[in-house]
């Protein structure tokens, strides 16, 4: 080791750091050790001149690695300088992975990550070797010192690096090595009521205490859950700091650490002092500024106290960014930018338009990664590699947790994309294979299905690893084990085909947000018919008379009875192009009668395509009707399965991914960038914030991506996000509110005698029922908070962070939409009351209402398949026939084939499934998120109300008068119940969206 005698004084411990050692690495003789670039993008001698200037030049990786510590060069003197105890400690953590064996140089980079097992023990047995070391070299004790002044205990909650990263076990070492080499983690607190009398500046700003090194106060180190760490401390207190309002932090240990708490338990004169952090810290060398934070009191802007407002402007400055450049991991800015990371312009099959930032393709905003331009469009954002994926920027306090990401969540969706994708694909030029029979597709969730044979599934075996081929293709070498059984046919395996479960799923299933009433008859087209022709329904009276239950048309519609599931006007504008491809499907509506038992009936099914010779000359189609014998009941099968196909597309693209996933985006890109950690709206939103931009980059990368799994598995393909980003035009944020969506879809009226304001037409409408008691306990809790901090609207008017929060939201993250007239306002408390309570309401339960359900919907690809490879037979031909002879094989011919079954029924059971680390609607990361108790009271009162919520939809599952809430199929609706267990549960509604 570089000058200091380290090296020996360990070896002279016995220890054998060539163990540390677990990477792979040719034998590296022929290499430079600091002259070749070999480890990281520039040559050592570069990266660290400090070292290189000591060390003797000619060394090869094999002299160096082989011998590790005494390799690293002679000693020139007996102390290191900082920036070479800096550069010593950053290269030995580089090293720790790399070993070198007696493969050839040419295969130098060959990395293995197995670090797991061996960090474990290492990390306890090194230890005390290195408070050892410390002593000889520093002559430096580790007792705490002692001091006569006035002393503060306190508790800082962290988690090293190692402990969330299985990749980097090492890490903990090197910290410890950086401890005693005098390398530290130092806070500094920052005085809430004395000011920095030494300031330049205009304005006061708080004074900054001595820097204290945060090891020299350690007295104890306790787990306190998996990873966690509570180190208690007991330090000399700055009296000149008064009260701290918030605190400096400065790593100089080579790796990051995550930062959960801070608590102060006696501050002389003001008691306990609580810092929130939840932040990564990485080393000091990555910031321009040290990081800091706040004492978790919220305040609104005017009423920060004035010595704590340089400081809280300064950090939102921090994390707006300058807007240039590429964003790296470390890095914690967030920004806006269009979908243009989507395509690639050089293959012309994955060549897609801009998404966003047009009139014609308008978008909510992506968080900017800064990711180079590709060469041959300066437009379009080059994309990672299959391999880097997972490396896609996002902020790093957005990333997902360590539990999620040893849930194998992350692992799983790069399963997806980087193995089974691929191959996928390549059966897609081969053979199709089909499932023969129903009794096939059931035999997924019995395990007797056989692969299909072939070469590409032979790959997949070879491929995978195993760990994740358990997971993922759940093959024992025979065939496919087991996939749970999807909860609708769990009871019964086939009541999911019955016209009841058919119309229920539209009130109770996974997509119960597209139903409206019917109050004209014949159904209209709103698209222009100088461009489109004639879209008006060809549905008439005498086509569905005789399923009215003995009533008429008129009668039904002055009575509310007839509803609608209308995807035409979506779907009609691409029908052709979709066509083209190899997809067959119609554009569909369907009619629906509200029985008098209260459930509905599908009464008759319109199939409509574009006319052959001109989209002026308007739709051709056919409508279906209601059939129980003959190849007619086999016509009304097959239409019901064009109108669940249609209904998959807009269930996941639309309802699913941009109702909720994407327009959620640009505000939590906004309110970071905005609102300060201490404002009270900050606090309020941020829990359902988690995760969120952290699973849209995933995907991105590998769901919306052109070619990834959404154009794969979907009749849309490579027109999926066009066409979503075309019904993007007519979303409306206040039309999201729940109760204001029910009255647009005339599915409610506003009724004051009714239970939260409104009557509902269909009275036993799970998802409206459960909906808004959730909706009303989340407005009733968002009142008590914000009523809290805003006194009046004058507060509201001149919150200044508030303001920039919401024009921001307006003018940049849905810039697209800026000039709609519908924007609500935010000029008064109940504005922010009212706007707060949808943005919550579409991170929690909506989001929970729409994605739980699928695996227990879909994962049963003949109840929702998501293509379709050919239209209806006509008569006279040999299919037509065949339909007759063999109608199971038909249907199973025209949807979803196998293949793209099972990568769909893999995609939605990772995304169905809780991670053992979700945090539920009424539950918080952290009980000490506020300092503030009476919005502490009032999430209290909002969690009890939760529970009495869940307790009545128990109840109310259990009622069979309530037919729609369990069905045919039997299966309760508890997609709005708001706690669940982890796993596929179908129930469960999570702060955020997070999955
Ligand atoms: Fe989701």
């Amino acid at each position: 080791m570089v000058g200091c005698g380290v090296g020996v004084a360990l070896t002279s411990y016995g220890v054998d750091l060539s163990s540390m050692i677990m990477g792979i690495l040719g034998d590296g003789h022929e290499i430079s050790f600091w002259i070749d670039k070999w480890v990281c993008e520039k040559s050592l001698m570069i990266e660290y001149p400090a070292l290189f200037a000591i060390e003797k030049k000619g060394v090869f990786v094999l002299d160096c690695m082989g011998g590790i510590l005494r390799g690293y060069g002679r000693s020139k003197r007996n102390v290191l300088t900082a920036q070479e105890k800096y550069d010593l400690g950053s290269l030995m953590s580089q090293h720790q992975s790399i070993h070198t064996h007696t493969l050839k140089s040419s295969e130098l980079r060959t990395l293995t990550c197995n670090k797991r097992r061996r960090g474990d023990v290492l990390d306890s047995c090194m230890e005390d070797l290195f408070r050892k070391v410390g002593k000889l070299l520093f002559g430096k004790s580790d007792a705490k010192k002692k001091s006569s002044r006035v002393q503060v205990k306190g508790k800082v909650v962290l988690m090293k690096k190692n402990m969330l990263d299985f990749n980097d076990l090492g890490a903990s070492v090197m910290d410890r090595a950086y401890e005693l080499f005098g390398q530290h983690i130092s806070i500094q607190f920052i005085s809430a009521t004395h000011a920095d009398t030494g300031s330049s500046e205009k304005r006061p700003r708080g004074k900054v205490g001595k820097e204290a090194i945060l090891e020299d106060w350690i007295s104890t180190i306790s787990p306190v859950t998996a990873g966690e760490s509570t180190y208690e401390i007991t330090f000399d207190w700055d009296e000149e700091i008064g009260l701290p309002g918030a605190f400096l932090v400065k790593n100089l240990h080579p790796s990051e650490f995550y930062l959960i708490t801070l608590t102060l338990e006696d501050v002389p004169g003001h008691g306990q002092v609580h810092f929130v952090c939840n932040s990564w810290v990485y080393p000091s060398k990555y910031y321009t500024k040290d990081r800091i934070f706040f004492a978790n009191k919220a305040y609104l802007p005017g009423e920060t106290p004035a010595l704590l407002r340089p400081y809280r402007e300064e950090e939102l400055e921090t994390l707006r960014g300058n807007g240039t450049g590429m964003l790296e991991e470390w890095d914690r800015v967030y920004d806006y930018a269009l979908y243009n990371d989507l395509a690639e312009p050089d293959d012309e099959e994955k060549a897609r338009p801009i998404i966003g930032g047009s009139s014609d393709l308008p978008y909510p905003r992506r968080g900017r990664t800064g990711r180079p331009p590709t060469e041959s469009d300066p437009n379009i954002e080059s994309r990672l590699s299959l391999i880097e994926s997972h490396n896609i920027y996002v902020p790093r306090d957005e990333r997902f947790g360590h539990q999620k990401r040893s849930d194998f969540l992350a692992y799983e969706l790069e399963a997806v994309l980087k193995f089974l994708l691929p191959e996928v694909e390549a059966l897609y030029d081969a053979t199709i294979d089909e499932f023969d029979s129903l009794k096939d597709v059931m035999e997924l969730y019995t395990g007797g299905l056989k692969l299909p044979q072939g070469q590409s599934l032979d790959k997949i075996l070879k491929t995978i690893p195993s760990l994740i081929i358990k997971e993922l293709v759940r093959s024992d070498g025979e065939g496919l084990s087991k996939y749970s059984t999807p909860q609708v046919i769990q009871a019964d395996p086939s009541a999911w085909s019955s016209d009841e479960e058919f119309a229920r799923e539209m009130l109770a299933g996974v997509n119960p947000v597209s139903i409206q009433l019917l109050k004209e008859f014949p159904p209209t087209s709103k698209l222009d018919a100088k461009v489109y022709g004639n879209q008006h329904s060809s549905i008439r009276s005498h086509h569905i008379e005789e399923h009215l239950d003995g009533s008429n048309v008129e009668n039904v519609v002055k009575a509310n009875r007839l509803f609608i599931l209308d995807y035409h006007d979506s779907f009609m504008p691409y029908m052709r192009r979709i066509n083209a491809t190899s997809s067959k499907v119609y554009a569909t509506r369907t009619l629906l009668l509200l029985q008098n038992d209260g459930t509905l009936k599908p009464i008759a099914i319109e199939l409509s395509l574009p006319h052959p010779d001109d989209d002026k000359l308007g739709a051709i189609s056919k409508v279906c009707t209601p059939a129980k014998d003959g190849v007619e009941a086999e016509i009304w099968k097959l239409a019901k399965a064009y109108v669940a196909i249609n209904d998959s597309g807009v269930h996941q693209l639309i309802s699913h991914w941009l109702n909720t996933h994407a327009v959620i985006e640009p505000f939590v890109i906004a309110t970071n960038r905005q609102l300060s950690v201490l404002h009270p709206i900050y606090k309020l939103l941020h829990p359902h914030f988690r995760d969120t931009m952290n699973i849209n980059a995933s995907a991105r990368s590998i769901l919306i991506s052109s070619g990834g799994v959404i154009e794969k598995t979907f009749f849309t393909g490579r027109y999926s996000i066009e066409l979503c980003s075309k019904i993007y035009k007519n979303w409306a944020f206040p039309n999201q509110a729940l109760p204001k969506d029910l009255i647009l879809r005339g599915m409610a009226v506003e009724d004051s005698s009714s239970p939260h304001g409104l009557r509902l037409t269909i009275e036993d409408y799970p998802y409206a029922v459960d909906g808004l008691e959730i909706w009303s306990a989340i407005k009733t809790w968002v009142q008590d908070y914000c009523t809290f901090y805003y006194k009046n609207d004058d507060s509201v008017l001149n919150d200044t962070e508030l303001q920039s929060w919401w024009k921001e939201v307006r003018e940049e993250g849905h810039g697209d939409l800026k000039h709609e007239p519908w924007w609500p306002n935010m000029n008064s408390v109940q504005d922010v009351i009212d706007n707060c309570t949808i943005i919550i309401w579409i991170a929690s339960a909506l989001h929970a209402a729409v994605n739980f359900g699928q695996y227990p919907y879909a994962g049963y690809p003949p109840n929702r398949p998501t293509l379709s490879r050919r239209l209806i037979p006509e008569p006279n031909t040999p299919e037509y026939e065949e339909l007759k002879e063999n109608p199971e094989k038909v249907f199973l011919k025209t949807v979803s084939p196998q293949v793209q079954s099972l990568l769909s029924i893999t995609l939605i059971e990772i995304l169905s499934r809780h991670t053992s680390d979700e945090i539920y609607l009424g539950e918080r990361e952290c009980p000490e998120w506020t300092m503030d108790t009476e919005p502490l009271k009032a999430f209290e009162k909002f969690g009890n109300k939760l529970k009495e919520i869940e307790e009545r939809i128990t109840k109310m599952n259990k009622d069979e008068r309530l037919k729609n809430r369990y069905g045919p199929v039997k299966v309760p609706y508890t997609l709005l119940f708001p706690s669940s267990k982890d796993g596929l549960t179908g129930m469960g509604i999570p702060n955020s969206v997070s999955i």
